[in-house]
């Protein structure tokens, strides 16, 4: 195999020598492109390349597309405003030899990175495996009708985030099964992830006063936070805590957000508390994002403008109205 490389890799250098060895001569004030149809011919090579392609090589090659498309553009308008030149520098076979070497390393590079990405046709057969698994579980349900067989089908299209079908699913188990909390449970989940977080909170105040798993609440949590129940959802998040709920920090720093929130008065503090807080800390001092508490970029409103606007690094962009902004750059100074 490494045989092959190094006569792929040889082939192309070579190619490369040809191309490029009329350039080695005295520099020339103003070199010239290549003739037009010598780039319309490596245009349709390249072209032909670029479907075979896939990731940063496509990316490359089409780059290479715009630009001889562009040189191209700019040829035709030269052309007519003088007269023709003597041919180009670098002979067609040359170019040709070039694109097949290219060629010839591309379909290596690829062959040899393209199992380790993950690629289009890899997921898509995860997909139909999923489909098809899906389907087989709902096939058994239906055959043998019990709560356990509708159960199954429910929890693995709410694993799949298919919330219609799960929600359809939990359903039937609560037809077969009046008293099943964990389908009632789920219907509350579901009810909030779908936007629904009054008639979320309904469903999950009831179920989480039997349920013995935390999951309940944390959603019950979430969908007071939503309605600006902040106290409620304080008091939830609390009890997810205290019955070992698994995410810990993370709804730790919820309670955070909500006391925050809470206790929020100052407009810019409240801008701060929901869009800032989670990443930097309820009162500035650092999380995933940096320390902002005495940070000095905070004497530069303008920059932590423009990088609350544009997003920097990992951060995201975050979209405020003028007054939203003018109110947090100047909380942000108190912090
Ligand atoms: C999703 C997490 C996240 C959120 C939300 C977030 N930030 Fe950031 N922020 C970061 C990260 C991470 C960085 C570091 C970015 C980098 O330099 O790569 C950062 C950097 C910054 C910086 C530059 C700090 C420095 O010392 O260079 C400022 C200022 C800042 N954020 C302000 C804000 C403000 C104000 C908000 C709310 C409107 C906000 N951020 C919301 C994660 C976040």
């Amino acid at each position: 195999m490494t045989l092959v490389y190094l006569a792929v890799l040889v082939l192309f250098l070579l190619a490369l020598l040809v191309v490029f060895a009329p350039l080695r001569g005295a520099p020339r004030p103003f070199p010239e492109n290549p003739r037009p149809e010598e780039l319309r011919l490596e245009l349709e090579a390249l072209k032909r390349e670029a479907k075979e392609l896939s990731g940063a090589e496509r990316v490359r090659v089409l780059k290479r597309i715009a630009w001889i498309e562009r040189e191209l553009g700019a040829a035709a308008a030269k052309e007519e405003a003088r007269a023709a030149r003597p041919a180009g520098r670098v002979p067609v076979w040359g170019v040709l030899l070039l694109v097949a070497g290219g060629l010839a390393l591309a379909a290596v590079l690829v062959h040899h990175t393209l199992p380790r990405l993950p690629g289009g046709a890899v997921t898509e057969s995860l997909a139909i495996k999923e489909a098809k698994k899906l389907k087989e579980l709902r096939a058994k349900a239906e055959r043998e009708n019990t709560p356990e067989a509708w159960m199954a089908y429910a929890d693995y299209a709410f694993e799949l985030h298919d919330l219609e079908r799960a929600l359809e699913g939990y359903d039937k188990v609560i037809q077969l099964d009046h008293k099943n909390v964990k389908a009632y449970r789920r219907i509350g989940v579901i009810l909030f992830l779908a936007g629904r977080p009054a008639e979320a909170a309904e469903v999950l105040a009831v179920v989480t006063q039997v349920d013995p798993d935390p999951e309940g609440l944390l959603f019950l949590g979430n969908a007071y936070f939503q309605l600006g129940r902040y106290q409620d959802a304080i008091a939830a998040w609390q009890e997810y805590l205290n019955r070992g709920g698994g995410e810990r920090e993370r709804v730790e720093s919820l309670i955070e957000t909500a006391r925050a929130r809470l206790e929020a008065t100052d407009p810019g503090e409240i801008v701060y508390a929901e869009k800032c807080a989670s990443c930097h800390g309820a009162k500035g001092e650092g999380g995933i994002g940096p320390k902002l508490a005495g940070n000095p970029i905070l004497n530069a409103p303008e920059a932590v403008a423009e990088i609350v606007r544009n997003g920097r690094g990992t951060m995201p962009a975050i979209p405020l109205s003028d007054q939203e902004m003018a109110a947090l750059l100047a909380y942000l100074k108190k912090l």
